[in-house]
């Protein structure tokens, strides 16, 4: 029996027979969870060191131990470490190392603690890094539209409501509408860190330990913010996790409105943009073909993410206090999520400032879809028409210019004042695109001065967000 294989297994004690090979591929999680190698260790060393500290290890065993989990992370990082399926998950195939090296000090390291609260730990430590990383490259894609904005504040394009055009906005203020979404993600992410940021540890199994273990010691060794409150909680819940995916979520469907846009911006009907050839691809039949790749992609991933989601809150919902081995199941859809927003961000914040702007055929287009013609109804009630009357006055100048093929700019003063004899010669002051969005001079207007003072306020408040 002693040589049986399942019976080497740390926690094999009580058992009588040897787990069915299959079970054992079934319930074993090495093959992910090894990504969590680092904070494993870090967790590790911080543990053997507060457990020094309380006399429960000499300092022989410690150095023993933290020397040892040094020399495991060197292999791991050298890709000299082989991963067993037999020893389940990233923690065992750890610690069995360690006690292959090191002898009966590596057997001591997991007192007082339980895989429960380790994985735990694990997690929120890994997580932890992933958010700082997120943030860093929100903060560059925030950056390159702050960048594209200033130089673009002048740029006129058509505003869109229902997809028709609807009123002249610049450039470089719809680049400030994409950064205040990802303003706010960037937010949700500190927000969710600091709920993240709470130490398992000390929980054990679920009820604690017997020993006199001092874990605002090892919370400060890891850079907890705290020790978590309760041990049944802390092993158990992964709302971290779901919170975490919920804001990847909102990321991701920002990333999907930009997405739309551009692929639109970049079709021969609308030909705003021009999407660098590094980004594109072709197609295999269609020599004329330049594909916007790159945004259709980030677009489709949102699917995943959703699904992530939806993954984590149905594995939480119903279950019981404390640990489950359901909550190994949250890693996949944690770590797809990670990878899936941080590539995402990534070649977003490479992308955005290449994009080549068509500035003639914004224009061109925010001239032919009648965009000024609130600015007009404008006009008319400075001059003491009533806001419905002048709304009504414009909407049949409209249907004559689209019986007629002219734009309101186009028509002469003769033929406006067909509509209205409040109409004078310096209504075209108004009805040019450059004199609509200079009036939208107002906080959070199109304006090209509002533009470049928020591009400014833009700056600072990232610099603050940093500092
Ligand atoms: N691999 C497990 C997980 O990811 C580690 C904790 C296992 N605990 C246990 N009692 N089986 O959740």
């Amino acid at each position: 029996m002693a040589s049986d294989k399942s019976i080497d297994k740390p926690w094999a004690g009580r058992f009588t027979e040897a787990t069915d090979t299959f079970v054992e591929a079934f319930t074993a999680s090495v093959l992910f969870d090894k990504r969590l190698y680092r904070h494993d260790i870090a967790g590790s060393i911080a543990h053997a060191r507060m457990l020094t500290r309380v006399g429960v290890l000499s300092a022989a065993e410690c150095e023993a131990i933290v020397d040892g989990l040094q020399d495991i992370l060197r292999d791991i990082e050298r890709g000299d470490f082989t991963w067993s399926v037999a020893l389940e998950d990233v923690h065992m195939n750890i610690e069995a190392r360690l006690t292959e090296r090191i002898g009966i000090a590596g057997k001591k390291l997991h007192t007082g603690r339980s895989r429960n609260d380790q994985v735990a730990t694990d997690i929120r430590l890994y997580l932890r890094d992933e958010i700082d990383a997120i943030m860093a490259e929100l903060t560059r894609l925030q950056t390159a539209l702050l960048d594209v904005a200033e130089r673009e504040a002048d740029t006129i394009m058509p505003g869109f409501t229902h997809l028709q055009v609807a009123q002249p906005v610049t450039f470089g203020h719809h680049m400030m509408a994409w950064f205040e979404m990802f303003n706010r993600d960037r937010a949700r992410m500190q927000d969710c860190r600091k709920r993240a940021n709470i130490m398992p540890l000390g929980a054990a199994a679920l009820a604690g330990t017997s020993y006199p273990i001092d874990r605002a010691y090892t919370a400060q060794l890891l850079g907890f913010d705290a020790p978590a409150e309760n041990s049944l909680d802390a092993v158990s819940d992964r709302d971290f996790a779901i919170e975490f995916t919920a804001a990847a979520a909102l990321i991701m469907t920002h990333l999907s409105r930009c997405s739309e846009e551009l692929i639109l911006w970049s079709s021969t009907q609308f030909d705003f943009v021009d999407l660098p050839d590094r980004f594109c691809t072709g197609s295999s039949i269609m020599p004329q073909k330049k594909n916007p790749d790159v945004p259709e992609l980030v677009r489709g991933k949102v699917g995943r993410v959703n699904g992530n989601l939806i993954a984590l809150l149905t594995l939480m919902k119903s279950q019981p206090l404390a640990y489950n081995k359901d909550n190994q199941e949250d890693k996949e859809p944690l770590f797809d999520t990670i990878d899936t927003v941080r590539g995402s961000l990534k070649v977003y914040a490479d992308m955005i400032s290449a994009v080549q702007i068509k500035r003639d055929n914004m224009a061109h287009a925010a001239r032919s879809g009648f965009s000024t013609a609130t600015d007009l109804a404008d006009y008319l009630v400075r001059r003491g028409v009533a806001f419905r009357d002048a709304h009504e006055i414009v909407g049949k100048a409209v249907r004559r210019g689209i019986e007629t093929g002219k734009d309101l700019a186009q028509m002469t003063l003769g033929e406006l004042r067909q509509f209205s004899t409040a109409i004078e010669q310096d209504v075209f002051d108004v009805l040019t695109l450059e004199g609509s969005v200079a009036s939208r001079n107002h906080l959070g207007g199109t304006a090209p001065d509002q533009v470049r003072a928020a591009v400014k306020r833009g700056r600072e408040r990232l610099l603050r967000a940093a500092g």
